[in-house]
């Protein structure tokens, strides 16, 4: 059985005193989860973050990194920056950098081998535009995202890569996909994965759902049958929202 897991991604969100008081009222909530906990703070929040989380059951992940290992790239952060102070996860590719960053495939690819190459635990970003979706290209758009962004890197590697199936038309909106439609996309991409690297490593690649999750869907989402937790943004940012989320199987 694979395991749940649920991560928030606060965007560019939260000071660093908001970030301890956030993490004082939510450790005690969600200790006794069977679920993964991870929260995916801005980088002035890392640090307090981590010393936060110390003795909890909450992981700290970044939001993006540097494909390179270092060098003359005024205003990015490395990989081993990040996990040089302990961070444990990284999302690479959500859709904002796609669309506001320039960020492609083939970016997307060379951040998620040089996070492996530096022991970061990749959450991977994929999800088609409403247009896609009412032109029906939803699963060749997300498909074809996860094989090349998966493209080169080991059954290993792939069995570690968390992806987050993130419809863009559904993200911040509050327009969820039914349970049904993000089921089967998620199906999609675990067929794709099966296709490229067996079935054996499909069976343990964690999917998560993204977009407008809430303590109201959660639930309903969660519990299909490929659907492995949730990457959630707004809903993050509230102690009681989130924890609820969390805890959705309590
Ligand atoms: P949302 O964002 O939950 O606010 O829709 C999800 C995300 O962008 O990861």
């Amino acid at each position: 059985m694979r395991r749940k897991v649920i991560a928030g991604n606060w965007k560019m969100n939260m000071l660093p005193n908001e970030t301890i008081e956030f993490i004082e009222k939510f450790s005690p909530l969600v200790k006794d989860t069977e679920n993964e906990v991870i929260l995916c703070v801005p980088y002035t929040d890392l640090f307090y973050a981590l010393l936060n989380v110390q003795g909890t059951n909450i992981k700290i992940g970044a939001q993006n990194m540097h494909y390179e290992e270092k060098g003359a790239y005024t205003g990015e952060v490395s990989a081993k920056m990040l996990k040089s102070i302990g961070v444990e996860y990284v999302i690479i590719g959500h859709s904002e950098r796609r669309q506001y960053f320039n960020e492609t495939d083939e970016t997307v690819n060379k951040k998620i081998k040089t996070a492996f190459e530096n022991e970061l635990k990749p959450i991977v970003c994929v999800g088609e535009t409403l247009e896609e979706k009412e032109a029906n290209k939803t699963e060749k758009i997300i498909t074809e995202q996860v094989e090349l962004a998966l493209e080169g890197l080991s059954n290993e590697q792939v069995e570690k890569t968390i992806i987050a199936y993130e419809p863009i038309w559904a993200i911040g909106t509050g327009k969820t996909a039914t349970a049904e439609d993000a089921n089967n996309s998620i199906k999609a991409i675990r067929n794709k994965i099966a296709e490229i690297y067996g079935e054996n490593v499909a069976e343990k690649v964690i999917i998560q759902y993204g977009g407008s999750v809430k303590s109201s869907n959660a639930k309903e989402l969660f519990e299909m049958s490929d659907i492995d937790g949730g990457l959630v943004g707004g809903a993050s940012l509230k102690v009681e929202e989130f924890e609820k989320i969390v805890n959705f199987n309590k």
